[in-house]
């Protein structure tokens, strides 16, 4: 359904990337308000945020006043969405200002808030910053942590704003959720994701993989990060960028992610293997590049892998710990569920059809997702990070206090 977003532009040189926001917000049908600061139109003009939103720009409270839009936008909008959000703009938000048209439409939003902030990694760890992100998440805004890397010039560190898909996704979820979304129910939780899928290697450049994307786990620890968890990823093989927040540990093999798994779970309320494990390795990886010349085709030899899930599931690495797994099936999927429900002995299953355009590499999916005790929740088709947050509803009920 079409909602009406405010996108809020702050001072910054990411200001280009909201760019690529907006068209992504405007080609799904929403209508967006396009609110720069004045510093932020020294970056990108007024002319660019019009043509590609279709709507007035302004800046100021003064412009259009008969329409009282320094009330009407916010009280309007079903999401306020704040990308870049500099160290002044979250200063003036956390003070609770209203000197320009961003800011008093923050102090009449009732709708969902969400900032993403941007800005070198000094100005983003100083104590006033810290303390006006504290007072904005305490008011029930979602502040998300900017990602790290690469900076304006040569400096690297935290305080880059996250990819325009990133922030997108984000977005759809707060509006598929509202308020709900905002609440950091998972907050003084640890949790570990896997993702992405694992390669067995034959030789120097040869593998035996899947076509796992690992955007599903990628979803799982956006959303467990905006619900205030500690994240930690283990990402098998995985081209998408790194959620902001989150720890990633990088594995190539299904041994490299038993070991990762293993030393991450030791104090993970949660441990969620979304990754698609080879349940196979090739018996021997040769050192030099096998050649086709002169050989018979041999029969490949093949040797099992561990089973993660099961053995995390036999051990309970930490009391009251939930274990959830995925199954991507192709046949009859409550029947094939149930039974590795049960051979996995894991606290839930993510159960999903695939094949055929399904789940791989799509932005959407489709699940049913199965309970030990008996209880099944169907999760009709959508984005990747509704069905996260349903898997981290159920979860949740499931933790200890
Ligand atoms: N899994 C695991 N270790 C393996 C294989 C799978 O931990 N060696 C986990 C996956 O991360 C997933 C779940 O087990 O959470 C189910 O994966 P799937 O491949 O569907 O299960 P298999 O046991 O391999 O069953 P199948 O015979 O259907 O391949």
């Amino acid at each position: 359904m079409p909602s009406s977003i405010v996108l809020g532009v702050g001072g910054g040189i990411a200001a280009y990337k909201a760019c690529e926001l907006l068209r992504r917000f405007t080609e799904d049908g929403h209508q967006v308000r396009v609110v720069p600061t004045g510093s932020a139109l020294r970056f990108v003009g007024e002319a660019t945020w019009a043509a590609l939103s279709g709507q007035p720009v302004t800046t100021s409270v003064w412009d259009g006043v008969h329409e009282v839009p320094h009330v009407r936008l916010g009280q309007r909008a079903d999401l306020v969405f704040v990308a870049p959000a500099t160290a002044d703009l979250l200063a003036r938000a956390a003070a609770g200002r209203a000197d320009d048209l961003l800011t008093a439409t923050l102090l009449t939003a009732r709708c969902p808030v969400v900032f993403a902030p941007a800005m070198h990694t000094e100005m983003w760890e100083h104590p006033a910053t810290q303390a006006n992100v504290a007072t904005l998440r305490a008011r029930g805004c979602l502040v998300l942590d900017p990602a790290a890397g690469r900076l304006t010039g040569a400096d690297s560190g935290p305080g880059r704003l996250p990819e325009p898909a990133e922030l997108y996704e984000t977005a759809l979820r707060v509006l598929a959720r509202g308020p709900a979304a905002l609440h950091p129910d998972l907050a003084g939780r640890h949790v570990l994701i896997s993702a992405g899928g694992t390669r067995e290697e034959l030789d120097p450049v040869r593998f035996l993989g899947n076509w796992s994307s690992g955007r599903q786990g990628y979803a799982l620890a956006r959303t467990a990060a905006a619900r205030g968890a500690r994240v930690t990823l283990v990402s098998a093989n995985v081209e998408l960028a790194d959620p902001a927040g989150v720890r990633v540990v990088r594995v190539i093999s299904a041994r490299d992610l038993e070991a990762a798994v293993t030393s991450a779970a030791a104090d993970a309320d949660a441990v969620v293997m979304a990754a698609a494990v080879a349940d196979f390795r090739p018996e021997t990886r040769t050192d030099s590049k096998i050649k086709k010349a002169g050989l018979a085709p041999e029969p490949l030899r093949l040797v099992e892998n561990p089973d993660i899930l099961r053995g995390l599931s036999a051990r309970r690495p930490r009391p009251g710990q939930v274990i959830v797994g995925f199954a991507a099936e192709t046949g009859d999927l409550l029947r094939n569920g149930h039974a590795k429900l049960a051979a996995k002995g894991c606290d839930l299953l993510v159960v999903n059809q695939v094949g055929a355009g399904l789940a791989f590499g799509t932005t959407d999916n489709e699940a049913v997702v199965l309970a030990s005790d008996g209880t099944e929740a169907k999760v009709p088709r959508g984005p990747k990070e509704v069905l996260a947050d349903v898997v981290w509803d159920l979860v949740a009920a499931r933790l200890p206090g």
